[in-house]
């Protein structure tokens, strides 16, 4: 690594900051649950070819102490979630060599970033977050909402600038998250010189990324129970498919099928590897003549392909937990040290009293 300038965008180009780094990519998920196929295309896949590609410090996040946000309640389900996550991120392929885990309530200067970030935002803007808000609602927080949750998108800044972040893979509806972090750099670096990376999100441009559920009804979410997760056996995976909306004007298998809209079709559009095979299926099933039941052995069998490895792989890492947690140690060691300079930095240009 070496020392080199990062030009923060657009109107900001006088103001530049030097800290050492490559291309640093930060990204992560709340523990609270077993990650599912939606979160395959939507931020797995672009993790994997991120760390494919090589070149990048990546860091994945287990954002605990934002799952506690909105879980203060029920603490012992984020904590049993942490080592899930850890086995569903070996079980997918994410190589400890590649990249560093990292457990965020372990990582001080995540907690204390957030105390100087907190006051260059106001109430109003944080009340405007567009995911925050759905999220307020689908939970039922209404005028109940703990402060901790309406300001977790300060928390996450303070995850991206801690690293140093320039690339954040996440998923469409993190995008608002990106957009507050960018505004705090700005406010930041205009008010105490140029101090925090700029950092730039990669979202999934694939238009199925939003992986719907097999019910056909909405985003695929634990809370609505419509997931296929990625630690699902074989046969579980194809009773999920067989109860799979199609379309229900295709009674017979001469009928005429209606590809828009019909979930089998979707997750083909997002898992199938022969995109071209799969266009002559689309208009065979819309002439007519390809039955439901077949199409849908197609898909079982195609994500279970996916799938087989990553069961393996689990299994593997179930039997040497040990290991899977020497990993998080190390990932968070190192996060420990990273962070801890970003926050001298942060104190250093704020003009923090020291002792
Ligand atoms: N908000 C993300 C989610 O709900 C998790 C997260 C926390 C995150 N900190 C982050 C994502 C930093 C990217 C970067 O999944």
């Amino acid at each position: 690594m070496k020392d080199k300038k990062i030009v923060l965008t657009g109107e900001d180009a006088s103001c530049q900051a030097t800290v050492k780094t490559t291309s640093v990519v930060l990204t992560g998920d709340r523990p609270s649950g077993n990650l599912h196929i939606g979160h395959y295309v939507g931020s797995l896949a672009t993790r994997l070819k991120l760390q494919a590609d090589g070149g990048y410090e990546i860091y994945i996040l287990i954002a605990d102490l934002q799952a506690l946000t909105d879980n203060a309640h029920q603490p012992a389900k984020v904590k049993n979630a942490v080592l899930e996550l850890m086995l569903d991120y070996l079980a997918v392929g994410l190589d400890p060599k590649h990249v560093h885990f990292v457990l965020q309530s372990a990582v001080p200067a995540l907690a204390e970033l957030p105390m100087y970030y907190m006051n260059l935002v106001s109430q109003a803007r944080l009340e405007r977050n567009p995911t925050v808000k759905n999220e307020i609602k689908t939970k039922g927080f209404n005028k109940d909402v703990p402060v901790g949750f309406v300001n977790y998108p300060i928390s996450q800044a303070a995850d991206i600038t801690a690293f140093n972040a320039t690339v954040v893979p996440v998923g469409a509806d993190q995008a608002p998250m990106l957009e507050q972090t960018r505004e705090i750099v700005h406010t930041f670096n205009s008010l105490y010189g140029a101090t925090l990376v700029m950092p730039t999100a990669m979202l999934p441009n694939k238009s199925c990324c939003r992986l719907v559920g097999v019910d056909g009804n909405g985003k695929m979410s634990k809370s609505l129970g419509n997931c296929i997760y990625l630690k699902d056996d074989a046969v579980t995976v194809e009773q999920k498919v067989r109860q799979m909306y199609t379309d229900p004007n295709h009674l017979k298998i001469t009928d005429p099928g209606k590809v828009e809209g019909n979930v089998v079709f979707t997750y083909l559009d997002a898992f199938y590897p022969d995109q071209k095979h799969l266009a002559e299926l689309k208009d065979h099933y819309r002439r007519g003549g390809l039955g439901d039941v077949a199409l849908k052995k197609l898909l079982a069998e195609t994500l279970n392909n996916l799938l087989a490895p990553m069961r393996e792989r689990r299994a593997y890492y179930e039997q040497h937990l040990d290991t899977v947690l020497n990993y998080l140690r190390a990932g968070t060691q190192r996060a420990i040290e990273v962070t801890n300079e970003t926050l001298a930095r942060v104190r250093k240009a704020i003009g923090i009293f020291q002792l």
